[in-house]
């Protein structure tokens, strides 16, 4: 039944590149049917409230289409669309009161009414809606967000929660066939946040309409939605039913934003075998032998037994009560797993753990190896990523050495200036550091991403300028924003070059 309904909503390509050459949005498609709640997901700064104001109309694409019941809606103004906006930070009128607020769009709307004159031909005139339809529908819309009574409260001494209300209030009023959410909850405290989800969840039941839903809260899209969108830097990382997002996540940038998870590093060993922590599984997943992979397990899916009687033992080095269940971290060798389980094992037990194959969920791994397009300075330094840095030239021609004026000698005795020859160049992921000293390292970054790989974190680092990412693998612990410089041993830049340089 779901699938069958029509699309409402289809983006084609949407970007949005902003005058700074910021790309908000890069290259996304994605569509949207009748009567659905979709959630956009993903951190601060990825696109979301991007992509919201183009489909409003607030904000224009730099290409890609926004499709309405299968036309293009790019030319139409945000108040020509039947789509209503309930912004981030909700804007009510502080001098209105909450009778006023609602009613407020109603007042400006004319509609189409068609009258006869006395020799029966027919004409249209726009009119204003009369006093006594507004305040019906202003009554309905303080109705379905709990606010009957409030009409003369002036919004000023309303709580947070009824000042999101009036401002759904608002939007829904106007009997929009799609209402855009921009993180309606965001000001609200935990409690009320949970009690307005099930109520917004509730009102979608009731009024039947679209619903699209932005927040950067995993749960609150997982309890809401009937399909996700998790996105990162403009582009989407998947789309699914919240079960999908959960159980099978495409990349481990999805696992690890979808609540708790282990990600390890392991290795196809063979048909339906998966070997992580120094152990081989059988998993559910076909992939080609000796693939390097991401492998999630949920701590909710390992199940602990006593020593040696499970697939792999080890030590509990902590255990935290959380409520319902303790969280346990299990050592085994140089891994660390998180554990979840209702009866607690002390710190310093001895135990073994067994993983389902259904629980073993396999993602090809994102990345293998930096690869940047570089080219050779006259110092014989290599400039990459917006930075320069110390390298060996003589590997781009075999047996060869560098005379003392810096020229490149070969075996065959040709003399070669490198200045300016383009090369490609490609560095490990355990190639690496990075430094607290800007002054360190060839190039200059933010940390942008940190995730826990099991025994080791991933990291990315992005430089201001180009946006060059530089991603490897570290065991130290960093915070997200830290700015650093990148360190690469000079041996390890391997450097091919783009063309054969003519003698
Ligand atoms: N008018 C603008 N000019 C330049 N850059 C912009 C503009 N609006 C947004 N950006 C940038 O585009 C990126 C995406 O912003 P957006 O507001 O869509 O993120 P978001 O996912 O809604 O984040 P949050 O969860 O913090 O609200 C950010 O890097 C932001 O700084
Ligand atoms: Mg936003």
């Amino acid at each position: 039944m779901e699938n069958k309904r029509e699309k409402i909503i289809e983006i084609k390509n949407l970007t949005r590149e902003f005058e700074d050459g910021v790309v908000a949005v890069d290259d996304i498609s994605f569509y949207v049917r009748k009567g659905e709640f979709v959630t956009f997901l993903g951190p601060s700064g990825c696109g979301k409230t991007t992509t919201l104001r183009m489909i409003a109309g607030f904000d224009k694409p730099s290409k890609g289409q926004i499709l309405l019941n299968g036309q293009d809606i790019s030319a139409l103004p945000p108040n020509k669309r039947p789509i209503n906006t309930v912004f981030q930070r909700y804007a009510l009128f502080p001098h209105l009161n909450v009778y006023e607020n609602i009613a407020f769009g109603l007042k400006l709307k004319r509609v189409k009414v068609t009258y006869e004159d006395a020799s029966g031909k027919q004409f249209v005139k726009k009119e204003k809606l009369s006093k006594k339809v507004i305040a019906a529908k202003v009554e309905k819309a303080l109705k379905m967000v709990d606010l009957e009574g409030f009409e003369k409260r002036s919004v000023s001494t309303l709580s947070g929660g009824q000042q999101q209300r009036v401002a759904i209030a608002r939007a829904i009023v106007n009997e929009p066939e799609i209402l855009l959410l921009d993180e309606p909850l965001g000001a609200l405290d935990l409690k009320m946040r949970k009690d307005m989800q099930l109520e917004l969840k509730e009102m979608h039941k009731k009024l039947g309409i679209t619903f699209i839903y932005v927040t950067h809260d995993q749960e609150e899209a997982l309890t809401m939605s009937d399909t996700i969108v998790v996105m990162k830097d403009g582009v989407i990382q998947q789309i699914g039913t919240p079960t999908d997002i959960y159980n099978e996540p495409k990349n481990s940038f999805v696992a690890d934003f979808i609540g708790e998870s282990n990600i390890f590093s392991g290795t196809i060993v063979g048909n339906r075998k998966v070997r992580f922590i120094n152990t081989t599984f059988d998993c559910v997943d076909d992939f080609e032998k000796n693939e390097k992979v991401d492998v999630v397990v949920r701590p909710e899916d390992v199940v602990l037994k006593d020593e040696g009687e499970g697939q792999v033992d080890g030590k509990i080095i902590s255990s935290i009560f959380k409520g319902v269940h303790y969280e346990m971290v299990m050592k085994v060798g140089k891994s660390e797993i998180v554990i979840q389980d209702t009866i607690e094992r002390k710190v310093g037990e001895k135990v073994s753990l067994v993983i389902q194959p259904n629980d073993i969920h396999i993602m090809e791994k994102e990345f293998t190896e930096n690869k940047y397009d570089g080219y050779i300075t006259k110092r014989n330094t290599v400039c990459f990523g917006d930075g320069e840095f110390d390298c060996d030239v003589t590997q781009l021609y075999p047996g060869s050495f560098l005379d003392e004026e810096g020229y490149l000698i070969t075996t065959e005795g040709d003399k070669i200036d490198l200045t300016d020859v383009d090369v490609n160049v490609e560095v490990g992921l355990k190639d690496i550091e990075i430094s607290d000293d800007e002054n360190a390292g060839g190039a200059i970054g933010n940390i942008v991403s940190m995730i826990y790989k099991g025994d080791h974190y991933q990291l990315i680092v992005r430089t201001d300028e180009n946006e060059e990412d530089f991603v490897f693998d570290t065991e130290d612990t960093w915070n997200e924003n830290d700015r650093v410089s990148v360190v690469i041993a000079k041996d390890k830049i391997k450097l091919s070059l783009k063309q054969e340089i003519k003698r």
